[in-house]
């Protein structure tokens, strides 16, 4: 078979070094890739969202399967163009994708389908937000609507906060068009983990689980990001949560896209808060999480294109999903000052050290190849993963990876997995 994978980060990375596994692939592309995914695809220089360009491609090279890795081709509609040219595709069509596109969907979906969530009100207009929140109680959560990088969440511990928060959503568009429409919810506490898993329109079978470290700093402060770190699984996630979430939440919430008109087929990334009252949904994401792919694909047993195309042609039911009895922990090593501002173009060092060490990866997310050399090109630049027998060793393990690769101004927490201690 041949495969082109969309996207460019350290998930498709590790999207890209599960599908090298397979049996039945002989040829990966992606696009438009990066630097480490240069390793095991041909990297072809077509943007995420240059849909004509990505269809035509497919078409010519007669491609069997592509993957869309990435959230804004998805909500955009890529699968839909893929599939109306006949090309398999593994990813939900921009009806479903939604999930993940728009909050206010989500919520109302939820509410609808009683999948328990947190409370909530969907807003299109600031004042009415504003007369809502001068009634309400303290700390609330303010999300823009739709796609913001990760970024549009608000937690505001004041009136004053929110009222700042709802001016920056929803009349200064820090996020751009996705605060044409904003959710206040009921703040919630708890431990947070994410299960991703298949979904094949009627059947879902969840991966093992795993935790993202949002925040820039240790000990859970600066910034948020897309994720300095992910340690797989997570010791949170009992026997008892995983029935709970069976029962209530992942089956409730293919069946409700299915109700709606909306079959979901690709995956769902369940964004969970283990609250003092049960699981509940933090949020939905229509693809895989990263880093918890460079956690959670290095475990899987399953042969990914198989599992890939028993979604496409809704026989999921068929396949029997394994995980390996172990742990992986991932390190995000960065550019210091994301993310915010950052310098690139830095020679990345060591990269050689990871050859022929089986239970070591380095997923690239920022970084591009030039004249044979690698160098940094984005906040997040590597993704060091290790396994190890269990969470310890796994951490240890990828702690010591990290000291095996340099570049200038490398940065990361010193601290991811440390949750696991208290477990
Ligand atoms: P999201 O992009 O929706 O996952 O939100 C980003 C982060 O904000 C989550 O990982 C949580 O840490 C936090 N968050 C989101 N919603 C809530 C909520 N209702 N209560 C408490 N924290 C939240
Ligand atoms: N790591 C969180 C995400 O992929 O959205």
């Amino acid at each position: 078979m041949k495969v082109l994978i969309v996207g460019s980060g350290g998930r498709e990375h590790a999207i890209a070094a599960s599908v090298a596994k397979s049996k039945k692939v002989e040829k990966i592309y992606c696009a438009p890739g990066n630097g480490g995914i240069a390793a095991v695809a041909e990297c072809v220089k077509i943007g995420a969202m240059e849909f004509d360009k990505l269809v035509a491609f497919a078409k010519e090279k007669a491609i069997d399967m592509v993957i869309v890795g990435m959230d804004d081709p998805l909500v955009g509609g890529l699968v839909d163009e893929m599939e109306a040219a006949g090309i398999p595709t593994f990813g939900p069509r921009k009806n479903a994708a939604i999930l993940e596109g728009s909050k206010a969907f989500s919520k109302d979906l939820m509410k609808k389908y009683q999948i328990p969530t947190a409370g909530y009100e969907n807003f299109e207009d600031a004042d009415a937000a504003i007369e809502y929140l001068k009634k309400g109680s303290f700390p609330v959560v303010l999300k823009a609507d739709g796609l913001a990088l990760g970024k549009g969440v608000l937690i505001c511990n004041t009136l004053e906060e929110a009222l700042e928060g709802v001016k920056s959503i929803m009349l200064d568009k820090q996020f751009g068009s996705a605060g044409n429409r904003m959710v206040v919810e009921e703040f919630m506490t708890g431990r947070e983990v994410s299960v991703l898993a298949f979904v094949d329109g009627k059947t879902i079978k969840p991966m093992t689980s795993a935790q993202d470290h949002k925040r820039a700093k240790d000990g859970d402060q600066g910034l948020n990001t897309g994720g300095m770190g992910t340690f797989s699984p997570s010791p949170f996630y009992t026997k008892e949560v995983d029935d709970f979430c069976k029962k209530y939440i992942y089956q409730a919430t293919v069946d409700a896209m299915a109700k709606e008109g909306r079959e979901f087929k690709g995956i769902i990334f369940f964004g969970l808060m283990l609250t003092p009252n049960g699981p509940k949904v933090l949020e939905y994401n229509a693809r895989f999480g990263d880093p918890e792919a460079q956690v959670v694909l290095p475990r899987m047993k399953n042969d990914i294109i198989e599992v890939m195309e028993a979604c496409i042609e809704s026989r999921l039911e068929e396949v029997d999903l394994q995980f390996e009895d172990n742990a992986a922990v991932c390190v995000v090593l960065a550019s210091d000052g994301y993310p915010l501002a950052y310098e690139k173009e830095k020679l990345i060092q060591g990269l050689e050290s990871f050859e022929g060490k089986e239970d070591y990866y380095c997923f690239h997310a920022g970084t591009k190849l030039e004249d044979g050399r690698i160098l940094t090109n984005g906040g997040r630049v590597l993704g060091i993963t290790a396994k190890g027998k269990d969470l310890k060793e796994a951490r240890k393990n990828a702690y010591e990876a990290t000291t095996w690769v340099d570049f200038e101004n490398k940065y990361m927490r010193n601290d991811i997995g440390k949750a696991i201690d208290e477990a």
